[in-house]
């Protein structure tokens, strides 16, 4: 298809597919923030989720499709940006580059090795079978998430590693959200300063809204 070979194309295949990840991303930190209101809160939730059946399994067959095409592009692009920039400048010039927009690549491979750690430690629970939710349901037999959650953040290691990994995700938002405005065109002279400000104010909300849950239950406020 010629529009997936135009580097253009495929740019914008970046742009759509990140932002459905963006909103899964907040719609997620959402209904983690339940784990606030108790066990009641995020129990129910995760029981919510979970009556939606075929309807959850289509978001999740959504999700995937778009982290494939992300990853995917995003590697294929900045191979090609390398292969054309050889090193041929004694010092590298970046106009308008900033430390997360140089890095955005390794921050989306961390983002990626963190979300299969994820998927493993809370989803299929094989990194903690002890503390699973689903083979521990709490007394109104909902799968309980909050003590799964609670236990896990207690270890300081399981705790440092998702602080990490959510500054990973932190600056990788600090760059893309302006970005994909960007290559969408939608900005000009006079909105661009108003998206660059929006998407680095909301890229800090959503990594602070993040790292909360840890380190609330790390200190002993929560549980
Ligand atoms: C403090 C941070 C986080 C907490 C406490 C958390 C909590 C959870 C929990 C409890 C589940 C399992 C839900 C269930 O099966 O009932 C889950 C699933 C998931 N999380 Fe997170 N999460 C966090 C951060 C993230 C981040 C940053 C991402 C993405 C970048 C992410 C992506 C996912 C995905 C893709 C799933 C699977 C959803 C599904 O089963 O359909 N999570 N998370």
């Amino acid at each position: 298809m010629h529009f997936l070979k135009s580097t253009v194309g495929r740019k914008l295949v970046m742009a759509v597919s990140g932002t459905v990840l963006l909103v899964f991303v907040v719609v997620h930190l959402l209904g983690n923030t339940t784990i606030y209101s108790g066990p009641d809160g995020i129990n129910a939730y995760a029981r919510a989720l979970r009556s939606l059946g075929p309807l959850l399994w289509a978001f999740r067959l959504i999700l995937v499709a778009m982290f494939i095409l992300h990853v995917f592009y995003g590697i294929q692009l900045t191979l090609e940006n390398r292969a054309a920039k050889p090193e041929a400048y004694a010092v590298r010039k970046h106009i308008e580059s900033t430390f997360s927009s140089i890095t955005m690549i390794w921050t989306g491979l961390l983002i990626g090795a963190f979300i299969v750690y994820h998927l493993l430690h809370f989803t299929f629970q094989v990194t903690n079978p002890g503390i699973s939710a689903s083979r521990h349901p709490d007394a109104l037999g909902r799968p309980d998430v909050f003590t799964m959650v609670l236990l896990s953040f207690r270890k300081f290691f399981v705790s440092l590693i998702y602080v990490g990994a959510l500054g990973a995700l932190g600056l990788h938002l600090l760059h893309s959200i302006e970005g994909s405005f960007q290559t969408v065109g939608l900005n000009s002279d006079r909105t661009f300063p108003v998206i660059r400000k929006g998407g680095r104010l909301a890229a800090l909300l959503i990594y602070f809204g993040y790292i909360s849950i840890p380190i609330v239950i790390l200190a002993g406020i929560l549980g």
